[in-house]
């Protein structure tokens, strides 16, 4: 099978068990159960053909479908990270997959370290520009042309619209929120606070080991993208603790409502 096959075999068996959705949602650590839709159909990852299957802590492994504020909207319960083994291919692959099932536009959530030294535990921030420093991109590899050019443009990442959006949204809702930049280290290991130190003199304002290879995909492809991270931790050597995962999860547990009353404000909202 191609990668188009392969892709179209599981935007297929998705749209057979759940059906078509024009807004694509990706959950983080730790916030996969905060959001639910209404008429909701899903398909476990192993039963969508050619998929990855999650294996980190914290993530889900089924594909949902359903309806937020009368919006059809695909909602990935468990995410795939490159600290995980895959390929470059099944880390774009679901954002393909949900091109071909018509989305128009893409939510992309996490949870992240905070590096700007005015952040707190518990902040979310609208993600406005990205740092890749993995040494990996998505798609490197042959380029799949039917999905966008070799060379695509990276200068406004986040769109313009939909973080007016979010600010206005969060208004009304009495949230306030943070923005800054979000810079991807592969992990699994947490940063260093020498690494903090640098990330924070290049201009970052978060950390984390998801998103980036996902909105690299998506910009590809020409969907339009909004990403919110959850400050779960201030990042490693900031204060004088260990990082752990079970913090990321408990903030993430902490911050649920906050969270998918911002999420399912910005759905509502949105146009698309
Ligand atoms: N570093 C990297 N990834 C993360 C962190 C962090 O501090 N917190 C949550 N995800």
């Amino acid at each position: 099978m191609t990668m188009i096959e392969k892709i179209d075999a599981a935007a297929n068996a998705i749209r057979e068990a759940c059906g078509e959705a024009e807004i694509g949602l990706i959950l983080g650590s730790g916030l996969a159960g905060s959001i639910s839709l209404e008429n909701e159909k899903s398909i476990a990852y192993q039963d969508i053909p050619e998929f990855p299957v999650s294996t980190a802590p914290g993530h889900r492994s089924e594909w949902v479908c359903g309806e937020l504020h009368g919006k059809r909207v695909c909602l990935m319960r468990g995410r795939f990270h490159m600290y995980e083994g895959w390929p470059m291919e099944k880390i774009a692959m679901p954002i393909r997959v949900m091109k071909g099932l018509g989305v128009k536009a893409l939510i992309v959530t996490n949870a992240a370290g905070g590096v700007n030294l005015g952040f707190e535990p518990g902040d979310l921030m609208l993600i406005d520009d990205t740092i890749n420093y993995s040494g990996l991109n998505p798609l490197i590899g042959q380029n799949l042309d039917e999905f966008g050019p070799r060379f695509p443009d990276m200068s406004r990442e986040f769109d313009p619209e939909f973080l007016k959006t979010a600010y206005e949204v969060a208004a009304k809702l009495g949230i306030s929120l943070r923005e800054g930049v979000y810079m991807w280290f592969s992990g699994p290991s947490f940063e260093t606070p020498a690494e903090i130190r640098m990330a924070r003199t290049l201009g970052a304002d978060a950390v984390g080991m998801s998103t980036v290879p996902e909105v690299i995909v998506a910009r590809h492809c020409g969907l339009r993208v909004l990403g919110v991270s959850c400050i779960t931790n201030m990042a490693a050597g900031i204060l004088d603790q260990p990082l752990t995962h079970q913090e990321v999860l408990e903030t993430g547990e902490r911050v649920k409502e906050k969270f998918s009353t911002l999420i399912e404000g910005i759905v509502r909202e949105m146009k698309l």
